[in-house]
């Protein structure tokens, strides 16, 4: 449980521009307004956002087809890490691909992310892989991180 009083919420387009700003303050090719947009008409998507005093602080995003489930994003605005924040978004998108019965979740991480590989190696995924050149700004290799699921 985070260390202050969240709510998770499944994303509304009046939660967007929240989600906007956590992502303009955590990455430096952030998603835009339209890019949210997008996901709220794709039926393969499962956003979250945390929200604290009704503001969004936090959010996870993936997206399942078939039984992959493949996660686009996870950030918190920086002034409300290591709260645990993290850990309940995530905790909660494992639980619903787990009810939605998938193989695994997997993603792409920055190799020197260390917060954030520590984050996943915490709930269990493992390095399965690297893509070479996969980010910009800068250029840098990820590596490729899954969880496995078995019923
Ligand atoms: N150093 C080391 N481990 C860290 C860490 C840090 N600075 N921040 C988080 N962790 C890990 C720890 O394992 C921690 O568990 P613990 O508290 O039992 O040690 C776990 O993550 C959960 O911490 P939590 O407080 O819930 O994380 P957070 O709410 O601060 O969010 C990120 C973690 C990675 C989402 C946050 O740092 C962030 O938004 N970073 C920028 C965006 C980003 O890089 N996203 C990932 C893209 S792949």
């Amino acid at each position: 449980m985070a260390k202050i009083d969240i709510e998770l919420k499944a994303m509304t387009s009046e939660l967007i521009p929240g989600l906007v700003k956590v992502e303009n303050e955590s990455f430096s090719k952030p998603w835009t307004k339209e890019g949210f947009e997008a996901e709220l008409e794709n039926d393969t998507a499962n956003f979250t956002a945390a929200v604290y005093n009704g503001q969004a602080v936090g959010y996870i995003g993936f997206h399942a087809v078939l039984d992959e489930g493949y996660v686009a994003n996870i950030a918190v605005l920086p002034e409300y890490r290591r709260l645990g924040i993290a850990d309940d978004l995530l905790k909660a998108a494992l639980e619903r691909s787990a009810e939605m019965r998938l193989s695994f979740l997997s993603l792409e991480v920055r190799k020197s992310n260390s917060a954030a590989i520590a984050l996943y190696k915490k709930y269990g995924f493992e390095t399965v892989g690297e893509r070479k050149r996969f980010y910009s700004a800068p250029v840098e290799d990820a590596y490729i991180m899954t969880r496995y699921f078995t019923y």
